[in-house]
């Protein structure tokens, strides 16, 4: 069997201009344009990328965008003081501290400090606490990219085996939830985990969140299986010449391609939803910081 390629960029194109439309309707029937700011502290060449990205898409979708990028040597205080600015800010729905931060800041004093409403990360207790038990806000941007990509691939998720290998706060125990709450029977397996070749070949889901390069190989797959690679693993590529990086995924695609019924790629599949659904969540959040429902195309 050869794998369907569960194409995350297409789906994530589709996902922003469905965003872009509902922008549209906030603006025109409630008067209300979504905002997000984004926080980057220091000048991590990794995170500059991704918060460029991140300010760039939300203009395109149409909402309120403001980026702030603070130097390397601000104080916690500084950045607890502009969190409280935002939190404040009746033209932001959404705040994003992008991580990690400097090691004089206490990256949980700031999550903490964000207003839960505006929290799109959904890093805050407050979110965690209400995905938990399945109250509308802000879900997990990763697990909610996966979400979607599965719904789209598989439909009707209830009764299925999950497989999560990672139980990160940020990808694992998130998308756990939200298998849950979509009737599959979760397994959630990790580094201690015995025989994890075994526990894998029983799954009908994979959600591969490890972080270390084609871990999974292709005969732990049950085939026909849907595999959702989270990692991203940029490893050195000398034969594409000196310095030269590629990206790797958590499973080892070539193999896992030949016997799953799905699969996402990497890149392609998983990295490109994410900031699509940080875009959603301001739209959710924009809607219940003012009463509205937010619309359930964007959730989970
Ligand atoms: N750093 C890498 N990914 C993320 C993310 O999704 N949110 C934040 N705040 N920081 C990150």
């Amino acid at each position: 069997m050869t794998a369907r390629i569960i194409d995350g960029k297409s789906f994530a194109e589709g996902l922003r201009s469905r965003i872009a439309g509902h922008v549209e309707r906030l603006k025109a029937d409630h008067g209300i344009t979504p905002g997000l700011a984004v926080v980057i502290v220091g000048h991590d060449p990794g995170s500059q990328v991704y918060v460029a990205q991140k300010a760039k898409q939300t203009v395109e979708v149409g909402m309120h965008s403001e980026k702030y990028e603070l130097p390397e040597s601000t104080s916690e205080l500084e950045v607890l003081q502009l969190v409280a600015k935002l939190n404040a800010d009746p033209s932001i729905h959404g705040i994003l501290v992008q991580l990690p931060v400097p090691p004089q800041i206490d990256p949980k004093k700031i999550i903490e400090a964000i207003d839960p409403a505006k929290d799109v990360d959904c890093f805050t207790p407050a979110s965690v606490g209400k995905l938990a038990i399945g109250l509308p806000g802000p879900v997990s941007c990763t697990p909610l990219g996966c979400l979607m990509l599965l719904r789209d691939t598989l439909k009707d998720l209830s009764g299925l085996h999950a497989v999560v290998v990672g139980r990160s706060n940020l990808v694992g125990k998130p998308i756990a939830q939200l298998l849950l709450r979509e009737n599959c029977t979760v397994t959630m397996a990790h580094s201690r985990t015995k025989d994890l070749p075994a526990i894998v070949r029983t799954a009908d889901i994979v959600i591969a969140a490890v972080g270390r390069p084609e871990m999974i190989r292709g005969d732990w797959i049950k085939p026909g299986a849907t595999v959702i690679d989270v990692g991203i693993n940029r490893i050195d590529a000398p034969e594409r010449g000196q310095g030269r990086t590629r990206l790797l995924g958590d499973v080892a695609y070539a193999e896992a391609a030949q016997i799953a019924g799905a699969i996402t790629p990497v890149p392609g599949g998983v990295g490109p939803m994410t900031i699509a659904c940080l875009l959603a969540n301001t739209v959710t959040t924009a809607s219940l910081i003012n009463g509205l429902v937010p619309p359930s195309d964007l959730t989970a």
